[in-house]
């Protein structure tokens, strides 16, 4: 494949650095960000004020977040319950640092922030194996099978001739001691994404992400995206918001979600003890769970609300740079501002605020290209949230030096990151593949700020 030249930029890119110089137009100030007193801690601070009751029982949200959970019955009731099928046995094990996933390596073993997304063709779970695969298992029970990643590489050129080399992740799934999958069941990799800004994301109008939402491209902008709507509570549809495809649409759904799937720990919102054992694994759905006591599930309510508290209340960090005035010009003249929205107005407590995530919180089809094997009902194999781009000047440092970009970690960059857009991105990627390198690493450089 080999990307053809777009329209240059440079005359779109002179006009926006002087709209730029002529200030910018009314905002609410940015809701206060944090320079990290520790670079690898950049995710970790607290928004500024919050003290007293609020603060402590974020301490105690942190705690669950780092807790490795044990298999019941433990003599630690409290902290009892995982599995009996797991992927990891503390939050923290796959975010580390709050951070994004470390890479796959090619010939290494998965990271363990790397999960495998099992689906039949109808998007529902792979009748042995359930949505995920568990590689780990409590009480002498196997684990449900090792995974392995190969990659398909290809090759894309730049305008300027320079080759990129891309890959892709192809999982294998082996020791499947709890029988294989389904034939007709895909196996697809997702990274832990970073855990930035949870609780601004959470306040973000529901209003506010509908109004962003275009799937017909009314305004002709040659950008499709469309909100995914989920059943709110009492029934009215609310737009997702968190996760790769944007499944769930509250923080304390995504804080359900992994302690069910990731860990094999019930709550309210996910009541099964066993998580994600499927009929077929009798023995797993029969093992010690650690519900039924004072907790009434594994996980009490009141936990989920203290570990979703503990997210809501880390500050977004201050950019890793000063702005760089270029870049952001080229970023607006590439079009990757008409998904990687700048801002979004929000309430707060002082007043109104303006939060800057770099995402509209939409699903948008990139392409075959990006095409997850895991299918999902109502979601097209390309559709994916635009990821938020806060932070990620800090990725590095959080993640100790290695970093994974996409929802698979495929990237290993943010150039292959921006070659992989596809679809309906196609020619932003375009025109970032037709700059010259120092366009290129202006636009980069201004990537590492936000
Ligand atoms: C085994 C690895 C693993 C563990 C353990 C894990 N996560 Fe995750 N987490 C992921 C992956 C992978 C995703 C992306 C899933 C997706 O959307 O497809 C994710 C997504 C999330 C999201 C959504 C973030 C966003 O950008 O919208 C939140 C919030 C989250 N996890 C919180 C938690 C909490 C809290 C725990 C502990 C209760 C936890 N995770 C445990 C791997 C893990
Ligand atoms: C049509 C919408 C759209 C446009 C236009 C677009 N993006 Fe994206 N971008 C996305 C989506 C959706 C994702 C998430 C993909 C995934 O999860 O694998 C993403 C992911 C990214 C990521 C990876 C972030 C991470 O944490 O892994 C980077 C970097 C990025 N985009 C930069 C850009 C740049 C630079 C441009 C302009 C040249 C651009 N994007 C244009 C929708 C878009």
């Amino acid at each position: 494949m080999r990307l053809t030249r777009a329209v240059p930029v440079a005359a779109v890119v002179a006009a926006a650095l002087a709209v730029a110089a002529a200030g910018a137009p009314d905002h609410p100030p940015e809701v206060a960000r944090v320079t990290p007193p520790v670079p690898h801690l950049a995710y970790l601070t607290r928004v500024p004020g919050l003290e007293g009751l609020a603060g402590l029982d974020a301490q105690a949200g942190q705690a669950l977040f780092d807790r490795p959970w044990a298999a019941a019955p433990a003599s630690t009731r409290s902290s009892d319950g995982l599995g009996p099928l797991y992927t990891a046995r503390s939050c923290a094990a796959c975010h580390v640092n709050h951070g994004r996933a470390h890479p796959a390596d090619e010939a290494a073993p998965v990271p363990v922030g790397m999960v495998v997304r099992l689906a039949q063709p109808d998007g529902a779970p792979d009748p042995v194996l359930g949505a995920q695969v568990q590689p780990l298992a409590t009480g002498g029970l196997p684990g449900e099978a090792h995974v392995g990643v190969t990659w398909a590489h290809h090759t894309v050129a730049l305008a300027d001739g320079i080759p990129v080399d891309l890959r892709r992740p192809v999982v294998l799934l082996a020791d499947t001691r709890w029988g294989a999958p389904d034939p007709a069941t895909t196996a697809g990799l997702r990274a832990a994404p970073p855990l930035v800004g949870m609780g601004l994301i959470a306040a973000i109008p529901a209003a506010d992400i509908l109004a962003g939402a275009d799937p017909d491209d009314r305004d002709g902008d040659g950008i499709r995206g469309r909100a995914r709507m989920l059943a709110g509570q009492g029934g009215d549809p609310v737009p997702g918001r968190f996760g790769r495809r944007a499944a769930e649409a509250t923080l304390d759904q995504a804080v359900a979600l992994a302690l069910s799937v990731d860990m094999g720990l019930s709550s309210h919102l996910l009541p099964n003890p066993w998580g994600d054992c499927t009929a077929a694994q009798a023995a797993c759905r029969a093992a010690p769970h650690g519900d039924g006591d004072a907790r009434g599930h594994e996980v009490s309510a009141q936990g989920v609300a203290l570990i979703a508290g503990h997210l809501a209340s880390l500050a977004v960090p201050a950019p890793a740079s000063a702005p760089d005035a270029r870049g952001a010009a080229l970023f607006d003249a590439a079009g990757c501002a008409a998904c990687h929205r700048p801002a979004f107005p929000i309430a707060t407590a002082a007043g109104p605020r303006e939060i800057r995530p770099y995402s509209d919180f939409l699903l948008h089809d990139l392409g075959p290209g990006m095409a997850s094997p895991v299918g999902e009902p109502g979601v097209a194999p390309g559709e994916w949230r635009t990821a938020p781009l806060w932070g990620i000047g800090h990725a590095h440092a959080v993640g100790l030096g290695r970093e994974s970009w996409l929802h698979d970690g495929r990237a290993r960059s943010l150039l292959e990151a921006i070659l992989w857009h596809g679809g309906t991105a196609t020619p932003a990627r375009d025109r970032v593949a037709a700059m010259d390198a120092d366009d290129r690493a202006a636009l980069i450089r201004y990537l590492e700020g936000p």
